[in-house]
């Protein structure tokens, strides 16, 4: 019997180019860079809805009449709290380890005191859902607070879901046009088909797995500096640059040494990412409403070069090269860039992992055998 010899034509590296589910929650047109969630296009949803309301679209598929946004904002609301001894979890790990790994431990480890852990309707999945969804920026803002020192400040029902995470990191209640530029960055961040992240935590769901575990999966993933580790490397770059002036160099000498430019290219889009667009704009206006707009030259410098080099090919800027330099305003730490991306992801992924688990199977995809075959085994003692 011949082993597992697929052919080499079925093969494609890093799964590109492969349909590997059905999904009705987001589709991206790579060629005309274009992002629509559950049909409405995500230039529509920044400008008129909320992370609240998106979130209920993808989740459940339509926008939700006045009475569901208004329970459904509630409930995540009430499920802001974690246990205390998820904060003392917190209190215990190190503090500079990296806020993703103290993420995808805490969400780890609140998965064991879910009232609803032993059992798997739809019911207590959406449930789960929305308790992970509520308590993803709590685990982000008390982790900063212990990491430098400070009293945590629990989460304020009083405040809409950016708002409140801007409030729980800084301890003051952000300005509302902040809070909402905040809030159209979660949007943007919330889904993005099926991406390295959301694939993961639908690997994982498929052995019917628990959507803790699938969830810890997505955080592990995103931490990659080629997906959600990007935007916190962007302000790496912009920071070893330093000026407008050493753009050009820095980046054509990068390129020669084959080093990824961070915050730029992408598997699906051949088009400026619609998301990267909306960010430059707010970029922008922060940047010139505080008169600081070395940043902005910074990026705006690094486009025209990446242009020059790159547009030919099809490399564009992906949805992390603006997203930190708009967070920074907000006096939100570089090293919770990526956590927050997760605070907006983990909308599309919990949508994906309930979706997925409507028409399941099981994910086992198969592997070239390039190893030797008929080894003879060798004793120890044979052995040099
Ligand atoms: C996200 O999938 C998603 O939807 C992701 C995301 C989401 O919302 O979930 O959109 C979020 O992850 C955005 C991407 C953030 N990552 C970065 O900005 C890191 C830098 N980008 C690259 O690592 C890269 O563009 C990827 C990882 C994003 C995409 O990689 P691919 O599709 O595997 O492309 P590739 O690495 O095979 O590159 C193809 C060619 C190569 O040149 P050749 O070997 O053919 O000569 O393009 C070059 C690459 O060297 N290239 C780059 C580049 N990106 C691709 N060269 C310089 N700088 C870059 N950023």
């Amino acid at each position: 019997m011949a082993f597992d010899s697929p052919d080499v034509q079925n093969y494609a590296r890093g799964l590109e180019g492969v349909i590997a589910a059905i999904s009705a929650i987001s589709a991206i047109d790579g060629q005309e860079g274009k992002l629509v969630y559950r049909g409405i296009d995500i230039e529509s949803l920044a400008e008129h809805s909320t992370f609240e309301e998106t979130t209920y679209l993808l989740m459940f598929g339509d926008l939700p009449t006045r009475d569901e946004l208004a329970n459904f904002t509630m409930d995540l609301k009430e499920k802001r709290d974690v246990p205390h001894e998820i904060i003392d979890i917190l209190e215990k790990l190190p503090h500079d380890a990296h806020p993703m790994d103290i993420l995808k431990t805490a969400i780890s480890a609140l998965g064991t005191f879910d009232p609803d852990k032993d059992s798997d309707t739809r019911g207590s999945r959406i449930r789960k859902a929305i308790r992970i969804i509520a308590q993803v920026p709590t685990i982000v803002a008390y982790t900063h607070r212990i990491s430098e020192g400070l009293e945590i400040i629990p989460p304020s029902k009083k405040f809409s879901h950016a708002k409140n995470f801007l409030y729980m990191v800084s301890g003051e209640e952000p300005n509302e046009r902040d809070a909402k530029i905040f809030d159209i960055a979660l949007i943007l961040h919330a889904d993005h088909g099926l991406n390295a992240s959301t694939f993961s935590s639908l690997v994982t769901i498929s052995t019917l797995s628990d959507i803790y575990s699938a969830i810890t999966s997505a955080v592990g993933t995103l931490k990659g500096p080629l997906h959600g580790g990007a935007n916190e490397r962007v302000l790496d770059m912009l920071a070893e640059i330093g000026t407008p002036d050493n753009v050009e160099n820095y980046i054509k000498e990068a390129v020669e040494k084959k080093k990824k430019i961070m915050g730029f290219g992408h598997r699906v889009y051949r088009a400026y990412d619609p998301r990267a667009r909306i960010l430059r704009k707010y970029a922008e206006m922060l940047a010139t409403e505080r008169n600081e707009r070395s940043c902005c030259e910074m990026a705006n410098r690094i486009e025209a070069v990446m242009k020059e080099l790159f547009e030919e090919k099809g490399i564009f800027p992906n949805v992390d090269f603006y997203s930190g330099v708009v967070y920074r305003w907000f006096g939100i730490p570089k090293r919770l860039f990526t956590p927050v991306f997760a605070i907006g992801r983990v909308s599309g992924w919990v949508s994906h992992v309930l979706e997925y688990l409507q028409a399941n199977r099981i994910f086992r995809p198969r592997a070239i055998y390039n190893g030797p075959i008929d080894v003879e085994y060798i004793p120890i003692e044979e052995r040099s």
